[in-house]
């Protein structure tokens, strides 16, 4: 009997698969909030990232298009908005709290064990970028999400106003950055579960 015909069940005792098949693609969810459009481009540099690690399958959204299936089939969640009043946008703050609302992610805690990261763009240079990062990432903690960093100590950030306009080279490869880990953890999670 050729052994790749045996099926093999995961130390978790939750999926089977064969010898010789390759592991389901992980699934990175990249959703955001933009006015103007920039937090959408650093959204699209996350997006290169994650597609730059084989095994991965990458879903760009706002925040508003994001159904259940999106949120619940995914692996990494990494949400990103602009700064405003120092603090996520309202949009923002309501995809997390339709979580519960729209997605009932409790009393299970549905979202648990998935990994989340965070990226922003502020106008200015030191106004708010990384609370606004930091309470993204708070919000997947309650959730009990595994969060990750990259690009930045918090995630990845542009400044898009006065003495910085627009989003430079240095900036987009911060965001690619980001994708690219969330990517990399996601597979190692993947990896760490089917042993
Ligand atoms: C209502 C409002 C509040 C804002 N508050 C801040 C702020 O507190 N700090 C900051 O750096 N930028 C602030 N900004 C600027 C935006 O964060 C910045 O322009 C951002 O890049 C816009 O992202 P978008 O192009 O994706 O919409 C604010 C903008 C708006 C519209």
């Amino acid at each position: 009997m050729a052994l790749c015909a045996l099926p093999l069940v995961s130390g978790a005792g939750l999926s089977e698969t064969f010898a010789d098949e390759p592991p389901p693609p992980v699934k990175v969810l990249v959703t955001y909030h933009s006015l103007s459009g920039n937090t959408e481009r650093l959204a699209e540099a996350v997006i290169d990232g994650v597609k730059s690690v084989p095994g991965t399958q990458a879903l760009l959204k706002r925040v508003g298009k994001v159904t259940a299936d999106d949120l619940f089939s995914a692996d990494a969640v990494v949400v990103g908005s602009p700064v405003y009043w120092s603090n996520m946008s309202g949009e923002v703050k309501t995809f997390f709290d339709n979580w519960q609302f729209k997605f009932g992610v409790f009393p299970e805690f549905k979202m648990k064990n998935k990994i989340g990261a965070a990226f922003a763009t502020g106008g200015q240079v030191s106004s708010g970028k990384e609370v606004t990062m930091l309470t993204i990432l708070a919000a997947m903690l309650g959730n009990q999400m595994i969060v990750v960093s990259g690009g930045g100590a918090f995630g990845a950030s542009a400044t898009t106003e006065g003495d910085s306009p627009g989003i430079d080279n240095q900036e987009l490869a911060d965001a690619k950055a980001l994708g690219r880990r969330v990517a990399e953890v996601a597979l190692m999670m993947q990896r760490g579960s089917s042993h």
